[in-house]
């Protein structure tokens, strides 16, 4: 049994799926192309009965008010009693027949966005230098020169393990090289967001507190703009949240303020596809600078974005 939301992945092995949505559990058999087929009709069917069960308690809303109005002036006022109580039995009856669906609608909370080419400076804002980094016995990094200007977005790939994370955290001067000289802009704001937190024992709000600076009041508002309102994420701990949950949050945290420079290690792990696709229309239109380290090639699909690999020699390409 697999638990996933990796079309490519599921669509070669699977023949039943188990779909989770709004709060129960619906089974569908065959191709992958099948069943989102089915859960489509599905979908279709339930948003056309809510839109009959929803005409139908306007009408009877209209009649129960009327039934009232009459029912002050008429000497029968039993007739009307009797009238208006199985309207509201009918009423409740359509009622219950509405599906609400769970709101999954969310944004990254940005501000101050602006289009990227209408930025005159291009100035450098990091500049590489045949760095070259030795994490143990290893070369990871053989000689590597980047020059990242304003504006720029960049995706850099690579297989598992050939140095992509290291790249980044040369960058943010989490680690030294061992040779070579890194310019990074010291006036230009630069935001990381990880693989992973460095503490998960804390709510959301405190972590998105500290990593933003703001204070715990606008760090929950943003918060919902994240998740929704149907639960209280902000005094939620961090270890409870799922892992694309976590990843939300993490971006989230990291584009809030409109950094000059963000780094984003794996951004598009554990999100579901409709997540990759909010964070790719936030990516091609921030304004600011971004690298992206990641071994997704759907990062190709996004316009604008410069293309760099790491070799397993420690080359970049
Ligand atoms: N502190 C460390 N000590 C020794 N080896 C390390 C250390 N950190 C990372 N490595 C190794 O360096 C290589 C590159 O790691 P990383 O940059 O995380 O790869 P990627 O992000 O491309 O998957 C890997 O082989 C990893 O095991
Ligand atoms: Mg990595």
């Amino acid at each position: 049994m697999i638990v996933s939301h990796d079309v490519g992945f599921i669509s070669q092995l699977c023949t039943k799926y188990f779909d989770i949505d709004n709060f129960r559990i619906d089974v569908y058999y065959g191709s992958y192309d099948t069943y989102i087929r089915s859960k489509h009709a599905h979908l279709t069917k339930q948003t056309q009965k809510n839109t009959t069960a929803s005409n139908k308690i306007a009408l009877l809303s209209d009649s129960i008010c009327k039934q009232r109005k009459w029912m002050t002036t008429a000497e029968d006022k039993h007739k009307h009693k009797v009238l208006i109580d199985r309207l509201k039995r009918d009423l409740k009856k359509e009622t219950e027949k509405i599906v609400h669906r769970q709101k999954t609608a969310f944004n990254f909370p940005i501000t101050g966005q602006g289009d990227r080419s209408s930025s005159k400076n291009k100035n450098v804002l990091i500049q590489l230098n045949d760095i070259s980094v030795v994490l143990g016995k290893k070369l990871v990094l053989s000689k590597i020169s980047l020059t990242v200007c304003s504006g720029m977005h960049l995706i850099i790939y690579g297989e598992n393990g050939v140095g992509k994370t290291t790249l980044l955290n040369i960058i943010s001067q989490r680690i030294e090289p061992y040779s070579g000289t890194l310019y990074v802009d010291k006036k230009a704001s630069l935001m990381y967001a990880e693989q992973g937190f460095i503490d998960d024992n804390i709510t959301c709000a405190d972590y998105f507190s500290s990593v933003t600076g703001l204070s715990k009041y606008q760090c929950k508002e943003h918060i919902d703009e994240l998740f929704g309102i149907e639960a209280d994420y902000g005094n939620m701990n961090l270890r409870l949240l799922s892992g694309g949950e976590k990843k939300r949050l993490q971006i989230g945290a990291c584009v809030i303020r409109n950094p000059d420079i963000i780094l984003l290690d794996e951004p598009t792990i554990s999100l579901d596809e409709y997540s990759v696709s909010i964070l790719f229309d936030m990516l091609k239109d921030y304004k600011g600078t971004i690298i992206v380290a990641s071994h997704d090639t759907r990062f190709k699909e996004i316009e604008g974005f410069a293309v760099k690999s790491i070799d397993s020699h420690g080359n970049l390409i």
